[in-house]
């Protein structure tokens, strides 16, 4: 069995990457034992890292540790060892996160996000853009794989891992290391028209336009890329995050569906080879929806225990949690509603 790596983006912000990262990764680890499940946050808001390590207070003085040590062991720390020694051992840079939340199933790891990737970006930037040494020496994609690379690594040379890596809206270069690193795209996206046009702007950020700027094209990522012939992820599935929501709504939450499988779709006909491939014949909009797009439903009061307290839907059987000092409830139905929309995408991964 070989390594697999999701990625997790829309260039719209709060579209739910950190949320759904901690929930397919959490219910992935528990269905695949013989797997070992890695989580790299690669936001410096580390929201995702939070979730994991349980939430809350706790999970911010977690988080603090792990990014206060002379070598931090976060995803900083990580790409810092990788760049200076080309060779980082994964295992300095992990947290088995049943150790701090033990909510979570033993083979879940994180790469802990960390505020600091802002800070290191630009040594980054400045680094992937050095003039090569040699003709053998190419800067720009040393550092572009460098998540890449890693998630060809293993814990134990015996078990293969599952990455999933959470980003920020941003393209930051931290975003576009992240997206080279997942074999597979996952693009949420809310009812909402932002979210939406990000889908052309993604296509745009990480493939080129087709109206190329005669000043900053040379620039763009898009373009080295294609200079460097570095693969770039298939697009997996179109998340429809929290289209299941308000009674009443439906009709206009379908609309916006729609709106946003038409252009997803669109992008398919221009060129196949942008996704994972099905196996499936693709003719119409409606063959495409059912291939390539999934909905999840909104979690309510779930999501906000879920995130409170880094409890997977698997794990919430109390009726009333307390958040904040406030007394929660979560109906077993709706808790059950939303596990079953969660496990349905990771069969599918
Ligand atoms: N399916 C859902 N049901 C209920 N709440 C959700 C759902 N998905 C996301 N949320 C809520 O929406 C907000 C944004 O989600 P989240 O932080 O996961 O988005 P994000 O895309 O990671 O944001 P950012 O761009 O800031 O990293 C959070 O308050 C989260 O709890
Ligand atoms: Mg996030």
């Amino acid at each position: 069995m070989t390594n697999k790596s999701y990625v997790m983006w829309n260039n719209k912000g709060g579209v739910g990457k950190s949320t759904i990262t901690f929930h397919i990764a959490s219910a992935y680890a528990e269905k695949h034992p013989e797997r070992d499940v890695i989580v790299i946050d690669m936001c410096p808001q580390a929201n995702s890292s939070s979730m994991l390590m349980g939430g809350g207070r706790e999970s911010e003085d977690a988080l603090q540790y792990l990014i206060s040590k002379p070598e931090p062991q976060t995803i900083v720390g990580y790409i810092t060892a990788e760049t200076l020694t080309g060779n980082a051992d994964i295992k300095q840079f992990i947290t088995q996160v049943a150790t701090i939340n033990s909510n979570l199933s033993e083979n879940l790891y994180l790469i802990s996000g960390d505020g600091n990737l802002e800070l290191i970006a630009p040594l980054l930037s400045q680094r992937a853009g050095a003039t090569p040494l040699s003709s053998s020496d190419n800067p720009w994609i040393k550092i572009h794989t460098i998540i890449k690379n890693l998630t060809e690594k293993r814990i134990d040379e015996d078990r293969p891992c599952t990455y999933f890596i959470d980003t920020n809206p941003s393209f930051a270069i931290y975003t576009q290391l992240a997206i080279v690193g997942g074999q597979e795209l996952l693009v949420p996206v809310n009812a909402d028209d932002s979210s939406i046009f990000a889908i052309t702007g993604l296509f745009n950020l990480i493939w080129g336009s087709i109206d190329i700027h005669p000043v900053y094209g040379k620039y763009t990522f898009a373009e080295k890329a294609k200079d460097h012939g570095l693969s770039l992820p298939k697009i997996s599935y179109l998340l429809g995050n929290r289209f299941t929501q308000k009674i009443g709504a439906a009709n206009a939450f379908k609309a916006l569906s729609d709106e946003a499988i038409g252009r997803m779709f669109t992008e398919y006909e221009d060129d196949p080879n942008k996704f994972e491939s099905r196996g499936v014949t693709i003719r119409t909009k409606d063959d495409f929806e059912r291939a390539y797009s999934v909905e999840l439903r909104d979690f309510n009061s779930a999501g906000v225990v879920a995130a409170n307290q880094g409890i997977p839907l698997s794990k919430m059987t109390q009726h009333t949690y307390e958040v904040y000092g406030m007394k929660i409830q979560v109906s077993k139905e709706q808790r059950e509603l939303c596990k079953k929309a969660i496990d349905d995408l990771v069969a599918k991964l």
